[in-house]
């Protein structure tokens, strides 16, 4: 599959686009995981599916980790392979197609992870080796202002879903389907998105 024009991404081709990326550069590794990219996001839209999640949830799931592929957007021309705030950026080339609750999953999925290193202590026993060593490069555990200030989003709850599905996706062995049994998903999240404007924020 070649790689469309940027420019004209609209929401007839978002979902193919982001296949595409997919299908490209999903073999691409997930550093120190056992996972490649793809497999990480598809295990985690899976697991969330199996759990009868909500579809923002499985979608949040599937693309929270987009972000390392921004040079698709056309944003860096630099290497987009390393860690540089790729929830920013995944955010941003998302939010003109997506509702909030779903870019704020993307947005703040390594926030997340600091808001849960300070609030329950159990759940960092669920971190993987690689996530504890960016966990001290992204600032470490929130302080209690951080927590209050995390609290007022009012999509919280999927964010934190979303954050314990990134944990659950890097199995070495597990089947999932790939982004195709998603798309028709995706594409949901976009008309809802484009009809409503976002105004249900
Ligand atoms: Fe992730």
């Amino acid at each position: 599959m070649s790689k469309p024009d940027v420019s004209k991404l609209n929401r007839g081709n978002i979902v193919e686009f982001i296949g595409g990326i997919f299908d490209r550069r999903g073999d691409e590794e997930y550093l120190g995981e056992p996972v490649t990219m793809a497999e990480h996001m598809l295990q985690g839209a899976t697991i969330a599916e199996q759990n009868g999640q909500p579809e923002e949830i499985i979608v949040g799931a599937l693309l929270h980790d987009i972000g390392h592929f921004t040079s698709e957007f056309g944003m860096f021309s630099m290497d987009d392979t390393e860690d540089r705030y790729h929830e920013e950026a995944g955010a941003e080339v998302l939010e003109q197609f997506f509702p909030s609750v779903i870019t704020d999953c993307v947005r703040y999925h390594v926030a997340a992870k600091r808001y849960l290193c300070a609030t329950k202590p159990e759940y960092f026993n669920r971190l993987s080796e690689a996530s504890i060593h960016s966990l001290n490069l992204q600032g470490g555990p929130m302080n209690a202002e951080e927590v209050v200030e995390f609290e007022k989003n009012p999509n919280l709850k999927q964010i934190i879903a979303v954050r314990y599905l990134d944990e659950a996706g890097k199995r070495e062995d597990m089947e999932t389907p790939d982004y195709w049994h998603f798309a028709p998903m995706v594409q949901r999240m976009v008309d809802k998105h484009m009809r409503a404007g976002d105004s249900a924020k």
